[in-house]
């Protein structure tokens, strides 16, 4: 068995019918394939319904399961209303909704204009908020164990420069995540999220590691694994988290990046200390305590 392999059991989505916003492109394409290959019925949404369809009409292709595409801007609740209307039309019932939609770009922050800060925050903070507050009614009106799966990032909680309205935006929507799981368990909703760290996507690459940056700065030697993410990898914790086999788990956030959000450990520095290195230093630190042991 390998991790680009899928992980869940056949069938294991049978008769579930998931919501995936972003579901056209990286990492929700990824999430919707796998899903419909667990036996899901899947509606995608985002902006560009063009892509939607190229999408939904691959991946039926692919894996001949149910997959709806609809167009939708998850800052407008009229347009996200539409979607859970056409889906019960479509499918009977929701019973999930991945929060999978962002928009994100690296930028010095004073370069910002106040629309460039509304634009990412409105689409990750709002976007989430608004959807999730759209299944939660649904799902309580009409008791439905609904589950939502959001995805953060690991600098939601460490914080990060060059991308604050994101990380704003992720840290918000980490609150909200817990905030909910406890409020709404009563109800046997569930919300958890993934912070993934890089998985190479189009979307995130052209906006967050251009060219001119790739060249400069490797993930192999960032990563303590020393290697991106495979798709496959997210795909399967996605798989699990909106399962029922994770029926316990409720307000958790797991980080699959390979470590990369251990690097501020104080003495990590010490990756780049020599075996030959280690002989002095570990030969001074003796030194330093026999002459300690004498002195006392
Ligand atoms: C400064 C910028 C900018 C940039 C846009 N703006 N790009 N400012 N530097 N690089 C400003 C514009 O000038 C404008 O402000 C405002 O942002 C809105 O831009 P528009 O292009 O008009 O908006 P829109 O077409 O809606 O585009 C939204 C977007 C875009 C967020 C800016 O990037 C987008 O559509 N993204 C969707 C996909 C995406 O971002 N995927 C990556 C997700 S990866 P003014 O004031 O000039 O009008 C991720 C985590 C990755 O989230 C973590 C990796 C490890
Ligand atoms: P992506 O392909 O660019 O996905 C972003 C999606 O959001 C697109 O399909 C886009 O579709 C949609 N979207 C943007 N604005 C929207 C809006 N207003 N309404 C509805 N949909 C909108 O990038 P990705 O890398 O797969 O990212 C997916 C998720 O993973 C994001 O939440 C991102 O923050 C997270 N993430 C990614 C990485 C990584 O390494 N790739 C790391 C950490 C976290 P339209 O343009 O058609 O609207």
């Amino acid at each position: 068995m390998q991790y680009q392999e899928g992980m869940l059991r056949d069938g294991a989505l049978q008769g579930k019918t998931i919501i995936i916003t972003g579901g056209g492109t990286g990492l929700g394409k990824s999430m919707a394939t796998y899903f419909l290959k667990l036996g899901a019925n899947v509606v995608i949404c985002s902006r560009r319904i063009e892509v939607l369809e190229t999408t939904a009409k691959e991946l039926t292709e692919l894996t001949g399961g149910n997959i709806l595409p609809i167009a939708c801007d998850v800052r407008k609740t009229e347009q996200i209303e539409n979607v859970l209307t056409q889906a019960i039309e479509k499918f009977g019932k929701v019973d999930g909704l991945v929060n999978n939609s962002a928009g994100n770009f690296i930028s010095p922050t004073e370069r910002l204009s106040y629309k460039a800060v509304d634009v990412v925050v409105d689409i990750v903070l709002r976007g989430t908020y608004y959807f999730t507050l759209a299944l939660g009614k649904y799902w309580i009106e009409n008791k439905i164990k609904g589950n939502v799966l959001n995805i953060s990032t690991t600098y939601a909680w460490t914080g990060s420069g060059w991308v604050v309205p994101s990380a704003m935006a992720k840290a918000g929507v980490l609150a909200m995540t817990k905030s909910l799981a406890f409020e709404w368990a009563d109800h046997g909703i569930r919300l958890n999220a993934i912070a993934p760290g890089p998985f190479p996507t189009k979307g995130a690459w052209d906006r967050l590691f251009p060219e001119e940056l790739a060249k400069k700065f490797s993930f192999e030697n960032r990563i303590p694994l020393q290697r991106v993410g495979d798709h496959q990898e997210l795909t399967n914790l996605a798989a699990y988290l909106i399962s029922d086999f994770s029926a316990y788990m409720t307000g958790e956030v797991i980080t699959l990046d390979g470590g990369e959000v251990l690097a501020a450990g104080q003495f990590n520095f010490l990756k780049d200390v020599s075996e030959e290195q280690w002989d002095d230093i570990e030969e001074q630190i003796k030194n330093a305590n026999r002459s300690s042991k004498k002195s006392e």
